[in-house]
């Protein structure tokens, strides 16, 4: 059967998915004949066995394409939706990567794959990760595909706020991306010169906010605009939470939950109502004419930007280099600019959020960028 190498990319999608893949498939063909698996809509491909051979016909021509040519799920390997119900289907997994005769499954995902991958890690199989999405809260790495250009579309879509919100007199509130994390709406709020970036990292207090826009109206400024974190949330609403979190009983039910809830679908409806009523309190608190803008999933498509084609392309040639030295069990990761491999253990079940001190929230702060509090 010759040397075979598995691949899939599981989780939310993003761009520069089809460059990292792409990377390892040209990488192993240079290694030696290697042949690359490809595993369909994540781990639900690898437990079903939707698989196909990537030639160098169908590696051709990707790295500049959004999204993946393998499909992605959020499905997990231990918990597979089958007939209605959720199976642990490890076995399952384990049983085709043996039946492939794969020397090593490359799973390219968030913080949701690396826990995947360490439950197939700790069955046996030769997993390596890559890490990828667009929220940059993978622990460990500088970085993770896809957060650059990420970074570049919301960017660009505060720029082209301005304009409008400056002609109209009013300020608009931008919802970004990045789960529970503050990371793309800090850093685009301040590439795109928001006046007002809300991070679940920093609870807020409406009044403040508030304040930071009439202030600029007395200052003569024709607009404002206030860059949203989806995961951001008042200092009420975080004592709230905090308080439910520790509660034993868990039955609450209601958006609280849903803000706390695991579920993505609960937490994006509860996080969007938020926004929303942020937005109506800061038009009433101000009496300025105020707008929402929710960017969703505009930020995680189309062409990848040239930094997330180098990453991926890095850390795809990484992780066939780990492969070939036999380091199994790692994320390929960056920290400080060098390639690292990190053990799958020390990422899975981490969230890397923003520190309170960090010198980008010290940077926008000096420029009296308000974060709310
Ligand atoms: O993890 C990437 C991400 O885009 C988050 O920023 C967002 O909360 C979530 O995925 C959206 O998930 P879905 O595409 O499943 O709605």
């Amino acid at each position: 059967m010759g040397r075979r190498i598995g691949i899939l990319t599981s989780g939310g999608d993003c761009p520069g998915l089809n460059a990292a893949i792409r990377a390892v498939g040209k990488a192993v063909r240079e290694e030696g004949g290697i042949t690359l698996v490809g595993f369909r809509d994540g781990f639900r491909g690898l437990v079903f066995d939707k698989s196909e051979d990537l030639d160098a016909m169908s590696l051709s021509g990707i790295i500049s394409i959004g999204g993946t040519i393998l499909g992605t799920s959020r499905d997990k390997p231990h918990r597979m939706p089958v007939g209605g119900k959720e199976l642990d289907m490890c076995e399952a997994a384990a049983e085709n990567y043996r039946k492939h005769g794969l020397e090593a499954i490359v799973c390219i995902g968030g913080g949701g794959t690396q826990k995947n991958a360490l439950k197939l890690k700790k069955m046996g199989l030769n997993v390596v990760t890559i890490p990828k999405t667009i929220d940059n809260d993978i622990p460990c790495t500088d970085t993770s595909i896809g957060f650059d250009t990420a970074l570049g579309v919301c960017t660009d879509a505060i720029d082209r706020l301005h304009s409008t919100a400056m002609s109209h007199q009013r300020i608009i509130v931008v919802e970004i991306m990045g789960h529970r994390a503050g990371w793309l709406a800090l850093a685009a709020g301040m590439a795109g010169g928001a006046d007002v970036i809300l991070i679940p990292e920093i609870p807020y207090t409406p009044e403040r906010i508030a304040e930071a826009v009439k202030k600029r109206k007395l200052n003569g400024k024709r607009f404002s605009i206030v860059a949203v974190a989806e995961g951001a949330m008042s200092l009420e609403d975080a004592a709230k939470i905090r308080k439910l979190a520790e509660r034993k009983d868990k039955s609450e039910p209601g958006e609280e939950r849903g803000k706390l809830a695991g579920s993505l679908s609960a937490f994006h409806k509860a996080h969007a109502e938020n926004t929303l009523r942020l937005t109506n309190l800061l038009e009433n608190m101000t009496g300025i004419e105020t707008r929402l803008t929710i960017l969703g999933h505009l930020q995680r498509g189309g062409s990848p930007s040239g930094a997330d084609r180098l990453l991926a392309t890095r850390l795809g040639t990484a992780c066939v280099e780990a492969v070939e030295k036999r380091r199994f069990g790692v994320m390929i990761a960056v920290k400080a600019g060098e390639i690292a491999h990190v053990p799958i253990e020390d990422v899975a079940g981490e969230k890397k959020l923003v520190p309170g001190d960090h010198e980008w929230i010290q940077s926008a702060r000096s420029l009296g960028t308000s974060f709310g509090d």
